[in-house]
């Protein structure tokens, strides 16, 4: 059967692949402990897009977070299901064929964004501000890879900018310093406020 242009990256097929896949972290991420440290992201219903086998939703729901996971990988669902029952859940679903009952109070997004084709991109910004209620912020790992092609795409942040521009988005006046990731790769953390 043919893929929907959305899930043209086979990513079942990756998680199938025996080893860990090279985007997932160890650990967690450090910004989003730096968010939790200083208060910024406390317990809510939070959507995490695209959260794959990824620890942060486990950890986040054993906080107190109301955790929904939205990915196409069905094996990532099933890995997430029990780790953010009973106040969250996991659901399998196109992110772009997909829509909430109520919107969030936050969405983290951690290479979910640099996943998706950057033809995509104004579809999935759009989808990511309707996801969210006013007032409510995005979380977001821009992935800084400095080279063409992906997965996972540059998220250039001049290029974030206008994607995530007024009225729709507010930035922050200042960027914290960005975090490792995998070699020759680094996440800009940000948080964007939904107006
Ligand atoms: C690079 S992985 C990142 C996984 C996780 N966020 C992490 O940090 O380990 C991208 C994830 O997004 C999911 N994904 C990509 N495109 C999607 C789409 N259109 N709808 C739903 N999930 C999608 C994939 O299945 C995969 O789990």
């Amino acid at each position: 059967m043919t893929q929907p242009p959305t899930l043209a990256v086979d990513w079942e097929g990756r998680y199938r692949a025996p080893g860990t896949p090279g985007w997932q972290r160890p650990g967690i991420n450090p910004a989003l402990t730096a968010w939790r440290a200083a208060g910024e992201l406390k317990p809510c219903r939070i959507l995490i897009p695209g959260a794959g086998r990824s620890a942060e939703p486990g950890v986040l729901a054993g906080e107190g977070f109301a955790v929904t996971v939205v990915d196409a990988a069905l094996s990532a669902v099933a890995f997430q299901a029990p780790r953010v029952a009973p106040a969250g859940q996991a659901l399998a679903a196109d992110l772009f064929d997909w829509a909430p009952e109520q919107p969030f109070d936050a969405i983290y997004d951690q290479t979910c964004l640099c996943a998706i084709d950057p033809g995509l991109w104004d579809a999935y910004a759009h989808r990511l501000h309707g996801w969210l209620r006013p007032g409510g912020r995005l979380f977001v790992l821009f992935m800084q890879t400095g080279r063409d092609g992906g997965p996972p795409f540059h998220c250039d942040l001049g290029r974030m900018r206008a994607l995530f521009a007024a009225p729709d988005w507010q930035w922050p006046a200042t960027l914290p310093a960005p975090v490792p990731h995998s070699p020759g790769q680094e996440e800009q953390p940000a948080v964007l406020l939904r107006n």
